[in-house]
């Protein structure tokens, strides 16, 4: 069912969460047993993490034991040695500064803790003043502007127990009346979109904005008829609202065009999150130093959050250990990292590279500079007219003279899923190393990257709601140690003398000079989201827009869906006949609808199939499957 309203009568987004605030401190006591005020988060217990309405501390600052010794910090980079791996951290021991304040000091277990043992300039890091994010939110009067503090305390409303959603309205006090009444209206429509409110068919009514009893159900009753041939009723237990999932996004509120945002261009970036946005600002406001170089506060705050987001994403990955995980620009600088470092270093004339017929251009163009330069030569595994690979004709390609299969987990233009881990475990009969390309993959499943036994793995953070400029190279740690820095300059070395310089182990032999301190830190809190929300979650509902997309698009007259293969994720590639790709790119956006039409920067496998360009609308978990019939009616309309 939808509404539809005339936005411009709607208050804006600030006067409606006032006005919640307002309504909710008026109500009755009964949201998850406390006053229900509009705050973030501030439920997590003792030793949980905060998750998403919120954004934690990567690693505590707090140190209430004042008689804690401060820990000390130094320059020059990461000292392998320095870090902690999981180790009992003893309190009195002056390196420590990760005290977890609900703990006897003989009881704190913190494991892949990051401890600067190597202090250049000798100095001492003075104890930190009981700082830290979550104690920066809980102070409201540090923070009266800061709209996180509005925000929804998410993971307390999308993924609890049902039995746990208690509010006020349940009660049926006036004061629902007024908020119930706005607050329908925005979430069930907007010009032109109808973002359905998914909840129980048999609902008489459209319930209240951002909960009802059943979470997350795509457009059941927008479009029942197509949903059940998407075979979407099988979501129906899924623990994910999408209504409250986008609230955290306030670009999805954006107009083009008169009409609200419908953004589809996600495999070219994804939208961030407030908690990803504010957790920069909050860096710049509150922790900005660079890091492992200085004895002061600020540069013990800002190395913290730095080696805590590495801590994040080797969880994310399940690297083995957080040395594995290296801080770069994004995916494309990764793999370059690996040709110019590994591949100068280990390749030689007559080697040959696989590649897969499916690439970014990010993965063909380093390996052919490679080539040229080296005389090596680059074989392509080929992929059917559904565009997955042959497997028996990789196997064909593979030979003593592979050194190095380097291949993408989830193709960009056509939304193939790879078997991965045949892939890699057929290299590796070989004797071949393997470089996975994760760009499009750590969105849409979750990666393991020990099952996986890639060599590298590759991803960029603003492909997973992180911000632009910070991306990770994931390598096997003994494999990154043995390889050549392709970068020097600070931060990698240990010694440096005019004659020889000696290099830290990774990850800091790979990350010379400043990196991008403050968006990784914006990554951690990015990686946070997601695996608060769950990434088979993710990966389930974003299947199953998939399948409705797939559906109804089949039926648009003169559509050809360019990459059919049965295991795809979240992108749908196609030509429309009759009409330039960048036409139908240009159409959409007057219907405020973002996609991409163009090459995707993966020629090779267009070209494949006929074509030199396609719209390729691409799905994250905020999309909804009425955003998606928005998309098809507009090219059915074109059609017409
Ligand atoms: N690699 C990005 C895309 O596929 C830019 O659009």
């Amino acid at each position: 069912m939808s509404t539809n309203i005339n936005p411009d009568n709607l208050p804006s987004a600030p006067e409606l969460e006032k006005l919640a605030n307002q309504l909710f401190k008026a109500g009755p006591t009964g949201f998850f047993g406390q006053s229900p005020t509009f705050t973030p988060q501030g439920s997590a217990l003792p030793g949980e993490l905060p998750g998403i309405g919120s954004f934690d501390a990567p690693i505590p600052h707090t140190a209430p034991d004042q008689s804690i010794p401060p820990s000390t910090i130094g320059g020059g980079g990461i000292s392998p040695s320095a870090i902690n791996q999981g180790n009992a951290v003893n309190l009195k021991d002056p390196q420590t500064s990760f005290a977890d304040p609900n703990l006897k000091s003989d009881q704190q277990i913190l494991p892949h803790v990051p401890v600067y043992s190597t202090p250049v300039f000798g100095g001492q890091l003075p104890t930190q003043q009981n700082f830290s994010y979550d104690s920066y939110l809980e102070k409201t009067d540090l923070i009266p502007h800061t709209p996180t503090k509005q925000q929804f305390p998410i993971e307390q409303l999308s993924v609890v127990p049902d039995n746990l959603l208690q509010l006020p309205y349940q009660q049926d006090q006036h004061f629902e009346t007024e908020l119930r009444k706005v607050l329908d209206g925005i979430n069930t429509s907007g010009p032109g979109v109808s973002i359905p409110f998914y909840g129980a068919p048999s609902t008489p009514e459209i319930p209240f904005y951002f909960l009802n009893g059943n979470h997350g159900l795509p457009s059941v009753k927008h479009n029942p008829d197509k949903a059940s041939k998407a075979g979407i009723s099988s979501i129906i237990d899924l623990p994910f609202d999408v209504n409250i999932i986008r609230r955290d996004f306030p670009i999805l509120q954006e107009r083009v065009n008169g009409k609200q945002l419908v953004w589809l261009d996600n495999a070219a970036t994804t939208q961030k999150p407030k908690q990803v946005i504010d957790r920069i600002s909050y860096f710049y406001e509150h922790e900005n130093s660079n890091i492992h170089r200085a004895a002061h506060e600020l540069a013990a705050r800002a190395t913290d959050a730095y080696e805590g987001a590495r801590r994040k994403v080797q969880a994310f990955l399940n690297a083995a250990s957080i040395n594995e995980i290296i801080f770069v620009r994004g995916a494309t600088e990764a793999i370059n990292l690996v040709a110019k470092s590994w591949g100068e270093q280990n390749l030689h004339s007559g080697d040959e590279i696989i590649v897969s017929h499916l690439e970014h251009h990010a993965n063909i163009v380093p390996w052919q500079q490679l080539a040229t330069k080296k005389g090596l030569k680059i074989k392509v595994i080929p992929v059917d007219d559904d565009g997955q690979v042959l497997l028996d004709e990789y196997v064909k390609l593979l030979g003593p003279k592979t050194k190095l299969v380097s291949f993408t987990q989830v193709s960009n233009a056509l939304g193939t899923v790879t078997p991965a881990a045949q892939i890699i475990q057929l290299a590796h009969l070989a004797g071949a190393k393997v470089l996975v390309d994760g760009a499009q993959s750590v969105s849409h499943m979750p990666v393991n990257v020990q099952a996986l036994d890639a060599d590298w793995f590759v991803f960029s953070g603003h492909k997973v709601f992180g911000p632009t400029g910070i991306g990770v190279l994931y390598g096997k740690e003994d494999l990154l140690n043995e390889t050549q820095p392709w970068q020097g300059g600070g931060n990698m070395i240990k010694d440096v003398t005019f004659e020889h310089t000696q290099y830290h182990d990774a990850p800091g032999r790979f990350e010379a000079g400043t990196g991008n301190i403050a968006d990784a830190v914006g990554l951690g809190a990015a990686i946070d989201y997601v695996t608060k929300i769950g990434m088979p979650v993710i990966a389930k509902y974003e299947h199953y827009l998939l399948v409705y997309a797939t559906q109804l698009l089949k039926e648009v007259k003169g559509l050809r869906l360019i990459g059919t293969a049965p295991d795809k994720a979240s992108v749908i590639s196609f030509v429309l006949d009759g009409y330039k790709t960048e036409d139908v790119g240009a159409a959409l956006n007057n219907e405020g609808i973002a996609v991409r039409s163009g090459h995707h920067c993966a020629q090779p496998i267009l070209r494949r199939f006929g074509v030199e360009s396609s719209v390729r609308p691409s799905l994250a978990f905020y999309n909804t499957c009425a955003e998606i019939d928005l998309l098809v009616n507009t090219l059915h309309s074109l059609k017409r």
